[in-house]
């Protein structure tokens, strides 16, 4: 997967933004307010992006299926 997650999980870079399809957002806990912060730092958020690094895999998200956005933005470096 070509997804950096620059700060490893730390909600400081938004490299790790990916985009998820209706059905499997709908599985995930909502998003702290933390998290969606750096998605509105994020390049090319849509609807159903989340921080990759915030999605903690369970059984139900086994098959999960996730677009990585052609652009990312490290909100660190800037
Ligand atoms: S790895 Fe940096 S926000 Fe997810």
């Amino acid at each position: 997967m070509p997804l950096e997650g620059t700060c490893e999980g730390q909600m400081a870079c938004s490299t790790c933004h990916v985009i998820l399809g209706e059905k499997w957002f709908a599985k995930l806990p909502e998003a702290s307010e933390e998290e969606e912060d750096m998605l509105d730092l994020a390049a090319g958020v849509q609807r159903f992006s989340r921080l990759s690094c915030q999605i903690e895999l369970t059984e139900e998200l086994d098959g999960i299926e996730v677009h990585v956005p052609a652009e990312s933005r490290d909100a660190q470096r800037y």
